[in-house]
């Protein structure tokens, strides 16, 4: 049993059973190179102050490295006693260096150590993440253009209302993960606030230069207030808000993959290898991906909930709860990350099933908006056209009919106003470039928005 770096007022060893229950080894070993990267740093500090010397710094900064290399190499054990991987790292180098690793916490206490770790990571990984959707966005913005031509009914309560481009559809999300970039932008600026140097809650004592740190951690800001700095966790609320968002919008794709691969629909055909059968069922292709992807959604939101729980009213500083934030984190981390990359890889596989989605858009009263806007354009108000064409659907639904099916004379009966130009603006073809207004479904707007989302995207990858 090792002996707690925080030992020396205790008389009685810590029971097996609560070594256990307050352990997060488990959980934040994961932030070993980070924990590693902060030591390092700090320790080139205080030799820079003259707090220790300089070959004190080079003999632990070596130490330190090595440790990350065993830990890589699968050499480094854990155990509970040592609670935490901040622990274990500095007992190893004690063991490793001898009496001088002692000095590696001057000025440093864990709650500064721990909210620096877990920014650092969270830095690389909202950054990761940033990028991962530029790459997303781009993919879909290359499946867009691909499908200029491709018309699909545009729908309103999931019925039918009024065709639109493929390519306008996929834009609507384009426009999606373009706002959860940009949210996962300005969280990183929250993010990215150097803490080290607070100390345990209210400063310390020695001659440090948190500026410094910050410089060699790549910290454009230092945190200002110690006690702010080693109890807040907003950062990480936020970076689960955003997560939680942009899962939002994974899941509405998502469902519309599952609603589109249906029998029904028949709009697209999933890739083999991003699908699975059933062990009962022969016939069966279930999209599984999409599926599972919409319910993870579900998870990332219990992660903000968790987090958004454990931070609720606790009193300044730092308090023992918040070790429970890493899980939350990590597991919103991993799972955005993994469905991102999973769309990366499944989008460009899909088959889309043009014909199927051009045959539905002709079918079921989708230009009736358009037969009202034609009497609107022979001067009939809008609201006596609307009525107009409500009882002209009416009309064709019992002679089983489209509308653009119906005979002039027929359409005549209903308002003198129509004659035989009505056909030709009745076409999906007509409707979709008719809608002109900006933003609009129109073939020339959607090419327009798809020149200036490639044009973005460049910028983004490339800086
Ligand atoms: N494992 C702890 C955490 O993740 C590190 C900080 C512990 N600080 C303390 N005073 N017990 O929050």
């Amino acid at each position: 049993m090792k002996s707690k770096p925080w030992g020396g007022r205790f008389s009685n060893k810590t029971d097996k059973i609560v070594e256990a229950f307050t352990s997060s080894i488990d959980t934040d070993k994961r932030l070993y190179s980070h924990d590693i990267e902060g030591s390092i740093a700090h320790c080139r500090m205080l030799s820079k102050g003259s707090v220790i010397t300089e070959d004190e710094a080079s003999l632990m900064v070596k130490g330190l490295l090595k440790i990350k290399k065993d830990i890589e190499g699968g050499r480094f054990k854990y155990d509970d006693s040592l609670e935490d991987i901040h622990m274990h790292i500095e007992e190893r180098l004690a063991k490793d260096i001898g009496k001088v690793a002692l000095k590696l916490h001057t000025g440093r206490s864990r709650n500064d150590q721990v909210a620096l770790d877990v920014r650092m990571y969270l830095r690389e990984e909202t950054q990761f993440i940033i990028r991962e959707l530029a790459i997303l966005r781009k993919i879909i913005v290359a499946l867009a253009k691909n499908h200029i031509n491709t018309i699909m009914p545009g729908y309103t309560h999931l019925q039918k209302a009024q065709p639109v481009l493929f390519a306008h559809h996929l834009m609507a999300y384009y426009e999606m993960f373009s706002r959860d970039a940009a949210r996962m932008s300005g969280c990183l600026e929250r993010i990215n606030v150097m803490p080290l140097g607070s100390a345990a809650l209210a400063g310390t004592t020695y001659p440090i230069d948190r500026n410094y740190t910050a410089k060699l951690l790549g910290f454009p800001l230092i945190s200002a207030n110690s006690m702010d700095s080693v109890s807040s966790r907003d950062f990480i609320i936020e970076f689960l808000a955003a997560a939680s968002i942009c899962m939002v919008h994974f899941s509405r794709i998502s469902e519309e993959l599952v609603i589109w691969a249906s029998n029904e629909f028949s709009f697209i055909g999933l890739p083999d290898a991003f699908a699975t059968g059933s062990s009962i069922m022969p016939q069966k292709k279930n999209p599984d991906v999409p599926e599972l992807v919409r319910g993870k959604s579900g998870r990332v939101f219990g992660d903000l909930m968790s987090m958004l729980s454990i931070m609720k009213s606790l009193p300044l500083a730092y308090n023992r709860d918040m070790q429970e934030d890493k899980r939350a984190m990590f597991d919103a981390v991993d799972t955005l990350k993994a469905c991102i990359e999973i769309y990366i890889k499944m989008l460009p596989e899909i088959k889309i099933n043009k014909d199927s989605m051009l045959r539905a858009s002709s079918i079921g009263f989708l230009n009736a908006t358009d037969f009202a806007d034609y009497l609107v354009t022979k001067g009939m108000p809008f609201r006596d056209a609307h009525s107009c064409a409500g009882k002209a659907v009416a009309f064709a639904l019992g002679k089983g009919k489209e509308l653009h099916e119906l005979s002039l004379a027929e359409m005549k009966s209903f308002s003198p106003l129509f004659s035989e130009d009505v056909f030709k603006i009745l076409t999906p073809e007509s409707m979709i470039n008719r809608r002109k207004s900006f933003g609009g479904t129109s073939t020339k707007n959607v090419i327009s928005a798809i020149k200036q989302a490639n044009k973005v995207i460049d910028k983004e990858l490339k800086s």
